[in-house]
């Protein structure tokens, strides 16, 4: 039996987890704790990377009792401590990667830097309808959109991804415009639940390029030009159709890219992950698009969704189980701010 501590640290939540991997079983999750510092941030309107790091310094370790001590363990207990290695903020990265070097070296346990997207993308296996391999997967976060082919732990093909924003700061530079503050992202969710999707027709750019690439930054400039007409006119309607209008189009390419990917390849899973495959509409329309087309959806539990310590964990225990990579003995360490998790497929 193997119990694996993972720490994220890449952008605003401090996260830390405990996961047991007992011979090729899929991993389970003992306990998670999560901080995080969209409060701090939010006076900013986006992270600010110095505070960030501060932070991650203050709450990494207790964070880390509290899981021990809810899991009942102790840090001897620890077989291997994994941390995110990136891609994600420098000095937030190194926070992570320090404390877990510094921790595994005080135990004489080895230690493993992970990806954070291959955490993302591995984490429907902690949830209660884990996916098979092969499958697409749909990242959408916060940094990232890519549609990816995924073949086993360690086997992934980037099959197209975002040429500018990604969907999640589409989703919160206009939740900015609409003065929904910051992460503005599950809160125009919420006010696009009061509105009519169909009351702004907003650009979907790219949906029939033939290929699987994503372009966000012309929506934020349309939205804008709605926003300032709403300006001085502080109608809630208006701005919740607007919000339901900008998630429409957000949603039906992030659905019709998915679905090509599928077609394309003939696979028949799709996987969900990052903090946008939190989004109700985003689930509800993938979820009657793939039921009609016979495909199967597996999301994470909606709070492994976003950035969390028990993907890390867990993306680090898959590795050690596919024999991927084997964590290391030595505790000098490095970050990667910039880290592409695979190569481009060929055209
Ligand atoms: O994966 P994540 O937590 O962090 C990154 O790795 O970036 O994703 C954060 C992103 C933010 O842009 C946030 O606004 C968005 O996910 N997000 C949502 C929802 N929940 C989080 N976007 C739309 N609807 C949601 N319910
Ligand atoms: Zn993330």
């Amino acid at each position: 039996m193997s119990l694996v501590l993972g720490i994220e640290s890449s952008c605003d939540e401090t996260g830390v987890a405990l996961v047991r991997a007992e011979g090729g079983a899929t991993p389970t999750l003992l306990a998670h704790a999560l901080h995080t510092q969209a409060a701090m941030h939010a006076d900013y309107g986006g992270v600010v990377p110095e505070l960030a790091s501060r932070d991650h310094i203050r709450r990494v370790l207790p964070l880390t009792d509290r899981v021990l001590g809810e899991a009942g363990r102790a840090r001897a207990d620890i077989d291997v401590v994994a941390y995110t290695r990136g891609p994600g903020l420098a000095g937030a990265l190194l926070v992570g990667a320090g404390v877990a070097c510094a921790l595994a070296a005080a135990l004489a346990k080895p230690v493993l830097g992970v990806h954070h997207l291959e955490g993302h993308l591995l984490s429907p296996f902690l949830g209660s309808d884990p996916p098979e391999f092969p499958f697409i997967a749909l990242l959408v976060s916060g940094g990232h959109t890519q549609l990816m082919r995924v073949d086993g732990v360690g086997r992934y093909t980037l099959l197209g991804e975002t040429i500018d924003d990604a969907a999640g700061e589409a989703f919160d530079k206009s939740a900015k415009l609409l003065g929904l503050g910051y992460p503005g992202g599950p809160a125009l969710g919420r006010l696009a639940e009061f509105g009519d999707d169909s009351a702004y027709n907003l650009p979907r750019p790219l949906l029939h390029s033939g290929n699987l690439d994503f372009s966000f930054a012309g929506l934020k400039t349309a939205v804008l030009t709605q926003a300032r007409q709403l300006e001085g006119a502080p109608c809630e309607l208006m701005r919740a159709n607007l919000a339901a209008s900008t998630q429409a189009a957000i949603v039906e390419v992030l659905v019709k890219k998915s679905l090509k990917a599928l077609e394309l390849t003939g696979l028949t899973r799709l996987v969900v992950a990052g903090g946008v495959g939190a989004n109700h509409r985003l689930r509800e329309q993938l979820n009657e698009a793939c039921a009609r087309r016979g495909v199967r959806v597996h999301y994470p539990e909606l709070e492994l969704c976003t950035d969390n310590g028990a993907m890390i964990a867990l993306a680090a225990a898959m590795r050690i189980q596919a024999g991927a990579e084997a964590p290391r003995p030595d505790y000098a360490f490095d970050v990667k701010p910039r880290w592409a998790l695979e190569m481009r497929a060929a055209a």
